[in-house]
């Protein structure tokens, strides 16, 4: 049996399994299937689709895992600027594996179809372009871009060659995501007015304080490409080069790395282009280690009225020093309930609706009035409401969670391949990526500048 083939009945297994436990979404399930039956039909032999990673760091391992669980997909090679994650990707994929310090290199190479880009923030935009215009497609980890001036460069250039473009923000492709989307069109919560979405971690981990391998030199790191595109230059410096999040130079702060998945969830379950006012502040409250960015960090959000959706607030917050432990959700208030998602794979609706009678007594100005115009207007308020509009309607809730090991990534990427294979849309292109990383952003640049930023999300322009 073909490689393909076992790989494609493991990868059908698995859904069978997982569909047939705890899927509660028909039409999640179907498609589900129906995707995956497709692909065995295209994955021949002599269509296989040859990738290479550019960015062999923790993301750059964990989405080869990903894209190499789509049936038909190979590894060609791997691009990273220390040498000890090539080693690594050689240990792990073999040894003839190629592989590179320079992307440009990977570019040349006729025989690749799609490059993953998994780096620092600050060399996505350049190398999604130079890729498409080598003909590659794409799919670049989020955020789309470090800048905001880059976003328009990239959509052109996606527009100019028609090379598949994805961004990497996997909760777009979950099947909870697609269910809550579902919900939410159906009515679920009401009409939308708030979201409060948030980040909560408590470890050196989640704050970005990644491990240093004892062999991290100047010899082992190629440094000056590193920073290249950088305005500031600095000696070489482990800590800036493996924990580069926490540095404006080379990544976007805990907005452009975390707010930028909250932003893509709601965008895409509500349907939005994206804000039109934004302010946040931050503060350095914790993680002193020479970082430039903050550790905690607010953000209120203004969505006017649109032919999607009617006017929302958004508070966005992350908080790397939270007592309150490992936690993430995005909670969407509308007037008749609230959709509670945590994480990428699991939601709960609870609905309140109030009751057609407007009320009186209990915590009311009624008690205060004389006996004689309390019962007059009790009476009155009895005749104009039956007992039952004087009740508060309970409404069921409703909770999904997706079956135990789903993988949005794996998803994700099967979403990316699909679009390589058969030319359907990707479910994020560079519009829809830029969208939710402009906004990001401009958070830091409201913080950095002290202001309200004002974003025109049609034309995909700060004002
Ligand atoms: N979608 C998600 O859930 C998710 C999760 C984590 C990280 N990410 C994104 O993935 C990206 C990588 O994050 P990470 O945690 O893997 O970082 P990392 O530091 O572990 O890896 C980044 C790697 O990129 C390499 N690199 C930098 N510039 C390069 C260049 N010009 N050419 C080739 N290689 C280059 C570095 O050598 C490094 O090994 C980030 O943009 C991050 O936002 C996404």
């Amino acid at each position: 049996m073909s490689t393909d083939r076992r790989k494609f009945i493991k990868h059908l297994g698995a859904s069978v399994l997982l569909t047939s436990a705890t899927l509660n979404s028909l039409a999640a399930k179907e498609e589900n299937e129906l995707r995956i039956l497709s692909a065995e039909k295209r994955v021949g032999p002599n269509d296989k689709i040859r990738i290479a990673t550019i960015g062999m760091g923790i993301m750059g391992f964990a989405d080869t895992r990903a894209a190499l669980t789509v049936p038909g997909v190979e590894l060609a090679a791997c691009c990273d600027l220390y040498k000890g994650r090539l080693d690594r990707a050689k240990e792990l994929y073999g040894s003839s594996l190629f592989t590179t310090g320079d992307h440009r290199e990977i570019l040349a190479r006729k025989d690749i179809d799609a490059v993953i880009i998994a780096t620092s923030d600050n060399w996505h935009s350049q190398i999604a372009i130079d890729a498409m215009r080598s003909g590659k497609a794409v799919y670049s980890e989020k955020p789309m871009v470090h800048q905001i001036s880059q976003g328009l460069a990239e959509i052109k250039a996606q527009q100019e060659t028609k090379m598949v473009f994805q961004v990497g923000s996997q909760r777009v492709s979950s099947i909870a995501y697609k269910k809550a989307k579902e919900l939410y069109e159906a009515g679920a919560i009401g009409k939308i007015n708030s979201i409060e979405a948030s980040f909560n971690r408590q470890s050196a981990l989640g704050a970005w304080q990644y491990t240093i391998p004892f062999d991290a030199s100047p010899q082992t790191v190629d440094w000056a490409r590193f920073q290249s595109n950088a305005k500031l230059k600095y000696d070489y410096d482990s800590k800036r080069f493996f924990r580069w999040r926490n540095y404006r130079e080379y990544g976007t702060g805990v907005a452009g790395d975390l707010f930028v998945h909250l932003l893509s969830g709601i965008h895409f379950i509500t349907g939005s282009k994206g804000p039109e006012r934004i302010y946040s502040i931050g503060d350095l409250a914790y993680w002193k280690d020479g970082r430039n960015v903050p550790d905690v960090m607010s953000a209120v959000i203004h969505y006017g009225e649109t032919k999607e959706h009617p006017a929302f607030q958004v508070t966005l917050r992350v908080n790397f020093i939270s007592g309150e432990g490992d936690h993430s959700t995005t909670k969407i208030v509308g007037s008749e309930g609230v959709m509670d998602l945590m994480g990428d794979d699991n939601f709960s609706i609870r609905k309140n609706k109030m009751p057609v009678a407007t009320g009186i007594g209990g915590w009311d100005s009624l008690s205060t009035f004389t006996e004689a115009q309390q019962k007059a207007l009790m009476d009155d308020y009895n005749k104009r409401f039956s007992q039952a509009d004087q009740q508060q309607p309970t409404l069921p809730g409703e909770s999904y969670r997706a079956p135990e090991g789903y993988n949005a990534s794996n998803d994700h990427f099967a979403n990316f391949f699909d679009s390589i294979r058969t030319g359907k849309p990707v479910v994020e292109d560079a519009v829809f990526g830029f969208r939710a990383a402009a906004p990001c952003l401009a958070c830091n640049d409201s913080y950095f500048e002290n202001k309200v930023i004002k974003w025109n999300a049609e034309e995909m322009k700060i004002v």
